[in-house]
């Protein structure tokens, strides 16, 4: 069996990944062509050479900018519908997907939209492949906490079908400390916390998405590697890391694949998970990501089983379910 056939037969869960960021340019086309909304690129190949990212902030611009098409529920659906069959054939068998609701609900596009046309493709997901899932709404970092205390307020009505928060967008100059009172009042809601930490900020932020957001996952955490007292606890606590190894290339976190610190987080006992977080900008899915870091750092059968555990372990399902997803990994 090769590597890519090994890969394929493992069940994988998702835990980073930003639906906004699954947009192909085809289908973003089409639903602008259906909603009147004029693209400042002429042609797919035209918007596709744009994505040519130096950092974070030089991709979020555009991620914004695309995301900007979408108005109507049945275009939530669409877009989620296109990833969940991109699941389908990476067997990919649970995803706990990001949106962003600020992202739609400052162009006047309601909450209600978003998350009904989101919830629809989960469900009929569920229904035509058995895939499961979870919503994680997160907050724009870049925008104030009054405005994050606002997005709660409107999720409240729909919070038994999200099981989290979570922290997106510039990282660096947002700290977690910036949205510490709104992620108190979401706990006290009964969400879970996630926070993006670590990705270009500072391994302080990881300490603060600890100590003040209390987070169940760090998502990347990448420069968590640069404070050994934050690695001995964050392997201590088992605290997964969702890390995003294609992404962190086309952002330039690394240079390279062969430069990527993954398999040193591997090996220190972290819980480190393999994930896609944008993966219509940063060039593959879930198997696309498996394969290139295999090949880029030379990950064996065992390391890569151990990856497609730590994603169910990592993951917001019940004990019983990870627990036999996870025999299912060692029997693939
Ligand atoms: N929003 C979408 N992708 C993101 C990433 N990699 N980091 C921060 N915010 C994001
Ligand atoms: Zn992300």
């Amino acid at each position: 069996m090769t590597q890519r056939d090994f890969i394929q037969r493992l069940p994988k869960a998702e835990l980073h990944l930003h639906i906004e960021g699954t947009f192909e340019p085809e289908l973003m086309f089409e639903i602008g062509r259906r909603n009147n909304v004029k693209s400042r690129f002429a042609t797919v190949e035209a918007l596709k050479e744009a994505y040519n990212f130096h950092n974070l902030q030089s991709f979020l611009d555009i991620y914004y900018e695309g995301a900007g098409v979408l108005l109507h529920e049945r275009d939530f659906y669409d877009l989620t519908m296109a990833y969940l069959e991109r699941c389908h054939e990476d067997n990919v068998v649970h995803t706990e997907i990001f949106f962003d609701p600020q992202t739609h609900t400052d162009r006047g596009v309601s909450f209600a939209t978003v998350y009904n046309g989101i919830r629809r493709a989960l469900d009929e997901g569920k229904a035509k492949w058995g895939i499961t899932s979870h919503m994680i709404m997160c907050f724009l970092r870049h925008l104030s906490e009054e405005a994050a205390e606002k997005t709660l307020t409107e999720a409240l009505p729909f919070k038994n079908g999200i099981i989290a928060v979570g922290l997106d967008s510039s990282e660096v100059g947002h700290p977690p400390k910036k949205f510490k009172n709104v992620f108190e009042r979401a706990r006290k809601e009964g969400f879970l916390t996630v926070a993006h930490a670590g990705e270009e900020g500072p391994p302080e932020y990881v300490w603060e998405a600890l100590d003040l957001l209390k987070v169940k996952r760090i998502d990347h955490g990448v420069r968590a590697l640069e404070d050994d007292k934050l690695m001995a606890r964050l392997v201590k606590e088992r605290m997964p890391f969702t890390v995003c190894p294609l992404s962190n290339i086309k952002l330039r976190v690394f240079d390279k694949m062969e430069d990527h610190n993954l398999k040193k987080l591997l090996a220190q006992g972290a819980c480190v998970t393999i994930n896609s977080d944008d993966p219509a900008y940063f060039g593959g899915y879930m198997g696309a990501n498996f394969n290139e870091t295999a090949r880029g750092l030379n990950l064996s059968e065992s390391e890569l089983r151990q990856i497609a555990k730590n994603s169910f372990e990592a993951s917001f399902m019940t004990p019983f379910e990870k627990i036999r997803w996870m025999n299912l990994c060692d029997q693939a």
